[in-house]
Order: structure tokens, then sequence, then C-alpha cells
């Protein structure tokens, strides 16, 4: 093999990769076009009903009474009604509970009958423990 051979055979080979690269076969396909961006997605369906409720109870969660459905719709705006009917207070201490969501929680202030209504309601189904039970009470008892 003589110098001129190789030589020609490595122009060959160059003049042949040169061919091939023009003709796109050595680069990568270039990359596809994207598609249009999807239509933004649709907006979240509308909260029903007139005010937002974080739970689905209802007013006969309460025990029954007279202001039972005005303590509902002023007390579960935050929360369930479980916070309120763990408690058992007298008057004055759901009063200052009422306050206590008033001034700590935002809670708008009920106009003053309204105020007096839900108090005597809480009062009345929620009493103080003590007055419900006298003694050890066996909470399995149907009582
Ligand atoms: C504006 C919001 C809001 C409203 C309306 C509201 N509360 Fe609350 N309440 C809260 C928040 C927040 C908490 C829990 C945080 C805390 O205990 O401070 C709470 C906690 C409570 C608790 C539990 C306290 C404890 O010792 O664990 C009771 C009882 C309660 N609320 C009663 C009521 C009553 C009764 C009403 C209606 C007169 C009412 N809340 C209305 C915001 C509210």
């Amino acid at each position: 093999m003589t110098w001129g051979k190789v030589i020609g055979g490595a122009l060959a080979l160059v003049l042949a990769l040169i061919v091939l690269d023009k003709q796109g076969m050595l680069r990568a396909p270039p990359p596809k076009p994207r598609p249009a961006a999807t239509v933004a997605a649709a907006p979240p369906a509308a909260v029903p009903g007139p005010a937002f409720r974080p739970t689905e109870e209802t007013p006969d969660a309460f025990p029954d009474g007279n202001g039972r459905d005005e303590a509902f719709y002023l007390c579960t705006g935050c929360h369930g009604t479980a916070l309120v009917k763990a408690q058992g207070m007298g008057r004055q201490q759901w009063d200052d509970t009422v306050s206590w969501m008033v001034e700590k929680h935002k809670m708008p202030e009920p106009d003053p009958a309204t105020r007096g209504l839900v108090l005597d309601y809480l009062a009345a189904v929620f009493p103080p423990r003590a007055q419900q039970q006298r003694g050890w009470v066996n909470p399995f008892a149907n009582r």
C-alpha cells in the first residue's frame, strides 16, 4: 500500500462522512414541534349553596330546641358541631365563648336578640357536665 492510496482512502472517507452529514444521516432528528398548549384547565366547579360550609352538616346535628338553627348557622361557619357539642357549660361560660369567637376568631358579632337566643339554647342543651351526671355513670347504659 502506498502513501497515495492511504491519503486517497482517508479523503474518500472524509468526503463520504461529509455527504452523509449533509443528508442529515449523522445528526439526531430535529425536535418535533410541540403540540400547541392544551386549553387551560376548566375552572373549578362553583361552590354550591349561598355560602361555603366546611362540612355537610345540617342543623339537626344539634339537639332539638328553640334557637337550634340560629346556633347552627352562627357556630358552624368555621368548625363543625362536634367542637361545640364537646362542651358543657353554663350560660355565662357560653357567653364568654361567643365573645372569644368574636374577638379571637373574627366571628361576626351576632345581633343581641340572636346572641341571647343562641346562649339560651347552648346553655339548655349543653349544660355543665356536673349537672348532667351525679357520681359515676355507666357510659354504656342506655339513658
Ligand atoms: C369565625 C370563625 C368561628 C366561628 C363563627 C365560631 N368559632 Fe368556635 N372556634 C373557632 C376556631 C378557629 C376554634 C379553634 C381554635 C381555638 O380553640 O382557639 C374554635 C373553637 C371553638 C370551641 C372549642 C374550644 C375548646 O376549648 O376546645 C368551642 C366550644 C367553640 N369554638 C364554640 C363556638 C360557638 C358556640 C360558636 C357560635 C356562637 C362558634 N364557636 C363560632 C372559630 C369560630
